[in-house]
């Protein structure tokens, strides 16, 4: 309850669930968007994006930056693809390497907007070196609230 808080209040996102509690992925992102999906950041994968396909509308959008709960199973298969065709989606992948030419444009466009409040950002940081194997598990249980930083030393 606590995550579905901070992403409407502090976050701004008109509705949120977690899917932790949820018994039907597919059943809970049409009580959500009953009007079905136009855009999917896609940072799941898996039984996630699954759901999210029957949902979508047509000539809807996925735009595919992760899928981290693929990283450590083989075979969590996705079924619902066909929908790609049948609604005449465009899913599009990313890489932030192919893009740090243009860094320094984006810090540009960037800092303004946090110093405005526009965009906000939560830190879950961690001292030391030595806590960054034990951080970088916790990402795929959720142990994380907020980007992850390991502060290797402090000036
Ligand atoms: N395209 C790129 O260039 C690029 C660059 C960096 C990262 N990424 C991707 O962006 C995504 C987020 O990465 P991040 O570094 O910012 O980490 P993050 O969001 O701070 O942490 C990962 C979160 O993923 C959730 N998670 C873990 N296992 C999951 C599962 N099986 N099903 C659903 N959710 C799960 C956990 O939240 P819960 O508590 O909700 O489970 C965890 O807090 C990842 O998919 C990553 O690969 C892409």
């Amino acid at each position: 309850m606590i995550l579905v808080d901070l992403l409407k209040n502090k976050f701004g996102f008109d509705e949120a669930f977690n899917y932790k509690e949820e018994q039907d992925l597919e059943a809970a992102l049409k009580r959500y968007f009953p009007s079905g999906i136009d855009i999917y950041f896609e940072n799941v994968g898996g039984k996630m994006l699954d759901a999210v396909l029957p949902n979508m509308r047509f000539n809807g959008r996925i735009s595919a930056c992760g899928m981290i709960s693929q990283y450590n199973v083989q075979g969590d298969g996705v079924r619902n693809l066909g929908h790609i065709v049948t609604k005449l989606l465009r899913m599009q992948g990313f890489i932030v390497s192919h893009y740090y030419h243009m860094y320094p444009k984006y810090m540009e466009m960037i800092m303004p907007l946090i110093k405005q409040g526009k965009i906000c950002y939560i830190e879950d940081v961690v001292e030391g070196l030595e806590s960054a194997p034990a951080a970088l598990v916790g990402l795929f249980s959720g142990r994380n609230v907020g980007k992850q930083v390991v502060v290797v030393a402090r000036d």
